[in-house]
């Protein structure tokens, strides 16, 4: 079992810094346009991609991770709402180019090979299209064995300062770069009732995930200073075949 099957079986409905609060915050300050068509990718056990369709949106929502998916799907079904839920893997989104306004991403990319990752959110988005994405940043030192152990435990395949990631999204053909968010530290993952969660009672028997809850106090107490979270915004270009720079 990895993290994201153990974040499956917790049935945690908000697996990312700030917790459902931060998200429900930031769609605030956002305003999005009335009936955007947001794609959210990454979407775990579907409570974001829920509550943007309550808000109105017209959601489409993927992830790798089957047992997520189908937990995402039972959410919007006891919600009785419609949102087009996919398997599907952020390297090789089975969308046509400029079809969203929106993506949203939280605490996804760092998943992922983030060249591939943010050529495809770009890809599938609109001229003109908003990005959305809250990731874990590097707020302090980074060393060999950190990165190794975080890789291993968490499978994270890129520990980056906030201002890479602004390179990063600037290399990858985005502008207007900007961090509408961020904290040095992981801060508190806003602990609220989640009315449908659905948790796998049997994994608090189980020894290996024990194991891994003893593994990741230890690596948050080790390291947890020195990670910190921020939420970037960027655009596409107006002009479709343009590679335009900020
Ligand atoms: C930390 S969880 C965050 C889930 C959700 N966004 C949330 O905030 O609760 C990361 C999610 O990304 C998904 N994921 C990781 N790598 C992926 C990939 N290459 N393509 C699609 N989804 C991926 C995992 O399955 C997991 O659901």
């Amino acid at each position: 079992m990895d993290y994201h099957d153990l974040l499956a079986r917790l049935g945690e409905g908000s697996a990312h810094p700030g917790g459902f609060t931060a998200t429900m915050q930031l769609l605030d300050t956002l305003s999005l346009p009335a009936h955007s068509k947001v794609l959210e990718v990454g979407c775990g056990t579907g409570r974001t991609a829920c509550y943007l369709a309550r808000n109105g949106y017209r959601v489409t929502a993927v992830d790798l991770n089957r047992q997520m998916l189908e937990k995402a799907v039972r959410r919007a079904r006891r919600e009785r709402l419609d949102i087009r839920f996919i398997q599907a893997d952020v390297k090789s989104l089975p969308f046509a180019d400029h079809y969203f306004d929106v993506v949203f991403v939280e605490s996804v990319t760092i998943f992922t090979q983030w060249r591939s990752a943010l050529a495809e959110y770009k890809r599938v988005l609109k001229p003109g299209g908003l990005f959305i994405d809250r990731e874990m940043v590097l707020s302090g030192r980074k060393t060999e064995v950190m990165s190794r152990r975080l890789k291993q435990f968490y499978g994270i395949r890129t520990l980056a300062t906030m201002t890479a990631w602004k390179k990063r999204l600037r290399q990858s053909g985005f502008i207007g770069v900007l961090v509408n968010e961020q904290s040095r530290s992981m801060g508190k993952w806003g602990v609220d009732h989640d009315p449908h969660r659905e948790m796998d009672m049997s994994l608090f028997e189980d020894e290996h995930v024990q194991r891994m809850g003893r593994t990741n106090d230890r690596l948050l107490a080790r390291y947890g200073k020195r990670l910190g979270y921020a939420v970037f915004e960027a655009k596409t270009s107006m002009d479709k075949g343009s590679k335009q720079k900020e």
